[in-house]
């Protein structure tokens, strides 16, 4: 396989392991004197104007920011300029990005060739016409070239609105009516879909305020790795409506913060074929990213639908899309009532010409530059360089990685799963540990705080993307500043 950003795959026994060790002590991280005393220093006397800004922002704005991920402790950096591996704030300060903006800038920020290709398109026809443009056929036949098993493609809104779709899709070609999910996944924000998401077994009990149960009568959680219980669902939703499919993120839930099997796919697609469901493979991730033909290509699964998003429209809005054999695909064909039996999807914005050529040339950039491999390398070099560092100052911590989505767990925020309990075991589990879940969260997010101030961008402070523009000297300087935090953690009395 060329173009490859996976060179290894952890043993998730061994991931669970020292995930163990770490949930069974109490929590270790940076100590009180050096967070406040270094870490929110930097915060009051280096990033005024981010300040400034937020602080009017949480008048205007819910929350003070737009996007969950830029949510971070004790108060949101303003950001103002991008370029290849780094980020620059409204004060001038420099951080390497390994936030990626939540996954799709895999070539490095503000990438040259799609932004040109974007700027020439603007003067030529400007963003949107709501009419056939070429780019929409470039976009679907580089995907198929890159995947293909993707025979057909049709370019979304975003990753939320393809699931929505592909679920739809799948009902009308099964005619069943109940969707298996694995808890902890995400699968977007859609009604059906919030349901057990990070934690496994949290079924409806954790994000799902404002969505009436019923939403949830047709979507079912097992338990993340297990074949076994997947197959005692399909048995029993063989009385209870048929399973339409099962959508799994194909690295595992959470962008493989529950780690899987190798053979875990396999395993899924031998179960849909056995019990008539369709297998979705959710590549919001892992799609041309892992590797350029997916994670399907990686794991050698030929999935019925694929759904798409983030690197699908190479950074720029309305990423999106799902694609799949023709048969399955067909059946979002476009128009207006047409009175077909069809899944109905639309958007006025979705398939712009301008998110179609700049997925295009990303994609076409992605197979020229080698970048799903490139990247993949600095993952690799850095969880190898973080898990030294923790040797080095004996801490509990967890790396690992799968290519370019590198784990650093350091407070265990991530690890709880209730999907072992029954329902209302799991409602009491998850009530007796809320407490716990939210010190440890809160402590997740103290570190992201302490990695910013020291000039890195995670994702939450317990996860990192690399890109093709991290080269070896961005990974080593990374991993310098990492050892300035790492230095100053210290095992505290909480959650003993
Ligand atoms: C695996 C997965 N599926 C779906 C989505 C939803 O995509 P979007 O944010 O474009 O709606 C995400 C977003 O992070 C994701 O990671």
């Amino acid at each position: 396989m060329t173009n490859c950003g996976i060179s290894r795959w952890d043993d998730p026994r061994d991931i669970n392991r020292r995930l163990k060790i770490l949930t069974d002590q109490p929590i270790w991280e940076v100590s009180d004197e050096y967070y406040e005393g270094t870490i929110l220093k930097y915060y009051d006397e280096k990033c005024a104007a981010s300040k400034a800004v937020f602080d009017e922002a949480k008048e205007f704005i819910p929350g003070g920011v737009q996007h969950n991920l830029a949510f971070n402790k004790p108060f949101p950096v303003c950001f103002e300029r991008a370029e290849g591996a780094y980020l620059y704030d409204k004060d001038g300060n420099q951080y390497i990005d390994f936030l990626q903006a939540g996954g799709p800038t895999i070539l490095g920020s503000n990438y040259p060739a799609i932004r040109d290709a974007a700027i020439d398109l603007l003067k030529s026809c400007g963003p949107v016409t709501g009419l056939l443009h070429e780019a929409e056929l470039m976009i679907a036949k580089q995907i198929n070239h890159c995947m293909p098993n993707v025979e057909m493609f049709r370019m979304l809104g975003s990753g939320t609105e393809s699931v929505m779709a592909s679920l739809r899709i799948a009902r009308i070609a099964t005619g069943n009516k109940r969707i298996i999910k694995v808890g902890g996944a995400y699968h977007g924000w859609s009604d059906q879909m919030v349901y057990g998401l990070k934690i496994p077994g949290s079924r409806n009990l954790l994000e799902s305020h404002g969505i009436p149960r019923k939403m949830f009568a047709y979507t079912d959680e097992v338990r993340p790795n297990d074949l076994d219980m997947l197959e005692g669902m399909l048995k029993l939703n063989k009385f209870r409506g048929g399973t339409a499919a099962v959508i799994v993120e194909p690295v595992g839930p959470e962008s493989g913060t529950r780690p899987i099997d190798k053979f875990y796919n396999k395993g899924v697609r031998s179960l849909c074929d056995k019990y008539g469901a369709l297998m979705i493979f959710d590549e919001v991730v892992t799609g041309f990213r892992v590797a350029l033909g997916g994670a399907q290509e990686y794991f050698d699964v030929v999935p019925d639908l694929t759904i798409f998003g983030k690197i699908v429209a190479g950074g720029f809005p309305a990423a999106g899309g799902v694609g799949g054999k023709k048969e399955y695909a067909g059946l979002m064909a476009a128009g207006v009532g047409t009175m077909k039996h069809r899944a109905y999807v639309g958007g006025t914005l979705a398939a712009n010409p301008l998110s179609a050529l700049a997925g295009y040339t990303a994609i076409k950039e992605i197979e020229r530059t080698n970048a799903c491999e490139k990247a993949g390398r600095a993952g690799d070099r850095l969880t190898d360089g973080l898990k030294q560092l923790l040797d080095k100052y004996a801490l509990p911590f967890v790396a690992y990685n799968q290519g370019s989505i590198v784990h650093l767990e350091c407070t265990g925020a991530m690890t709880f799963d209730f999907s072992s309990f029954l329902l209302p075991k799991s409602a009491i589990g998850l009530l007796r540990s809320k407490d716990m879940m939210i010190e440890r969260k809160d402590s997740m997010e103290r570190m992201g705080a302490a990695y910013m101030a020291n000039g890195i961008v995670t994702l939450a402070g317990s996860r990192l993307y690399t890109s093709m523009a991290d080269t070896d000297e961005v990974i080593d300087e990374a991993l310098n500043r990492f050892e300035n935090v790492f230095k100053h953690v210290v095992k505290t009395a909480k959650c003993e």
